[in-house]
């Protein structure tokens, strides 16, 4: 063989090697490993089972109206059910349709009793929160009640690790399509109107980065970042 050909040959079974992979890594799961030699590229489809990140196309574009002949089908009903799902799992308060990948008109809104009893009373009077059942809304409308603002600090699953102030109206009210697809109509206060204006703008694909007090916006663990010499993970999975 000449040695042209047998540099060929090499590269060639070099480059075959790469491709395969090689022994995993000693510091990861076989599974982690092994799911890293094939693509995933579009293989995990929407409606996604974790909340898209800020960065995410989905998260900045004006979600569409449920059209009326689908409201009531199959394809709808299992986008909602998998909000309900990835809110409760997530342990959160409210979830749009796009945080799961899906362009659509439609909310969840859910303040559980028990959250008080994981709150200083003081931080739960303050921010008015009271609780709220599962509430769902498929192409909601929002007008204001009372346009009074409150100021307290805000979160959200797709910018996840951070905090900030943002101002809010005192009191909303929603009109719009129950999971039933029956009309329904909710006014809410402090806490529950806060959670609402939030989600709304998820719709419109705005996030509260956009009109947050940029000066108070924070990691949520900063200071576990200082005691742990950084050794902090935010996990976007759960
Ligand atoms: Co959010």
């Amino acid at each position: 063989m000449l040695l042209k050909q047998r540099i060929k040959l090499c590269q060639r079974i070099l480059e075959h090697r790469r491709c395969l992979g090689t022994t995993p890594p000693t510091n990861q799961s076989f599974r982690k490993w092994y799911q890293k030699l094939w693509t995933t590229e579009r293989t995990n489809l929407p409606p996604y089972n974790h909340f898209t990140q800020i960065g995410d196309p989905v998260l900045r574009q004006q979600a569409a109206l449920v059209p009326k002949e689908h409201i009531d089908s199959p394809e709808i009903k299992a986008i909602v059910e998998q909000m309900v799902k990835v809110l409760r799992k997530f342990d959160c308060v409210g979830i749009a349709a796009p945080q799961i990948g899906v362009s659509l008109r439609i909310i969840a809104m859910e303040f559980k009793g028990r959250i008080r009893k994981e709150l200083p009373e003081v931080v739960y009077q303050a921010r008015q929160m009271s609780e709220l059942p599962l509430t769902i809304f498929i192409n909601p409308v929002m007008s204001v009640t009372n346009y009074s603002k409150l100021k307290h600090p805000e979160g959200c699953m797709s910018v996840r690790g951070y905090s900030a102030e943002v101002e809010r109206f005192e009191g909303v009210k929603l009109t719009g399509l129950n999971q039933l697809g029956t009309q329904n109509e909710i006014t809410l206060s402090g806490w529950n109107a806060r959670i609402a204006q939030h989600e709304m703008d998820h719709l419109d694909g705005k996030l509260y980065t956009d009109h947050m007090d940029r000066s108070t916006f924070s990691c949520t663990c900063w200071e576990a970042v200082n005691t742990k010499s950084g050794r902090v993970e935010i996990p976007f999975y759960k």
